[in-house]
């Protein structure tokens, strides 16, 4: 993380009764919006490589039913994966939550169109050591839809929802076997990018970096068409 990007604010965890504040939201409602977690420059930089970017569509084994484009590695990708794997963030992120110990951030950019069905159902993201998902909204432009539901496991009563229309801004939420969430489709005429993963127990980062070159060689050119598996559980939709 840059110093621009994690430099305290009255926005920003800086004094305890902010964090205080953002402890007990979280608590409460299973997530929480961090407003301008990447600033504008920042931002604009990322998106002027995801404008160049490679999208292929990729389907996630592990839940009932979904579809997106996913973006194939490029400089874009790489700062946000750098910028996430911050110590600072991971101890906010830490103590916002009161998660476990965070040792490393995975993720990738994808991206939703309306009308194409891509959409994802119902899920937990529980498994390879996850402990707090997030997403930072990457798209240009306001798009419709693409809410972030969750729902009790038992009930399958909806406790929250939140959009995260602003360029830059990051949604935490709960990974729990109590929960399920799911990201409603897109409507209207603009699609939605977003960098999304998982804050996780393990591997370290540079044991992640190494993990992903490893998976990179062996799929030897036929990565960008293969699916992609997520070992959380299955959920039905
Ligand atoms: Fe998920």
């Amino acid at each position: 993380m840059t110093e621009t990007a994690l430099k305290p604010t009255p926005e920003r965890p800086g004094s305890a009764e902010k964090l205080e504040e953002w402890q007990v939201e979280f608590a409460r409602r299973h997530y929480l919006r961090l407003p301008a977690l990447l600033d504008a420059e920042l931002v604009d930089f990322i998106q002027t490589g995801i404008d160049r970017g490679e999208f292929r569509e990729r389907v996630h084994e592990g839940i009932a039913s979904n579809k997106e484009l996913c973006m194939t590695g490029n400089a874009a990708f790489g700062a946000l994966l750098f910028l996430m794997n911050d110590e600072k963030l991971f101890q906010i992120i830490q103590d916002i939550t009161q998660c476990g110990r965070i040792r490393c951030f995975e993720g990738r950019v994808y991206r939703v169109n309306p009308g194409q069905g891509h959409y994802d159902s119902w899920h937990n993201d529980i498994g390879d050591y996850r402990l707090v998902g997030m997403s930072i909204n990457l798209s240009r432009e306001a798009y419709s839809g693409g809410v972030l539901q969750l729902r009790d496991h038992e009930t399958r009563e909806i406790v929250g929802q939140v959009d995260n229309v602003g360029a830059g801004d990051a949604v935490i939420f709960r990974i729990s076997s109590r929960l399920q969430h799911r990201i409603t489709e897109v409507d209207g005429q603009t699609s939605k990018t977003a960098f999304a993963g998982w804050f996780r127990a393990q591997p370290n980062f540079l044991s992640m970096l190494r993990d992903q070159a490893e998976r990179g060689r062996n799929a030897s050119g036929s990565i960008r068409t293969r699916r992609y598996r997520l070992s959380g559980r299955r959920i039905e939709g």
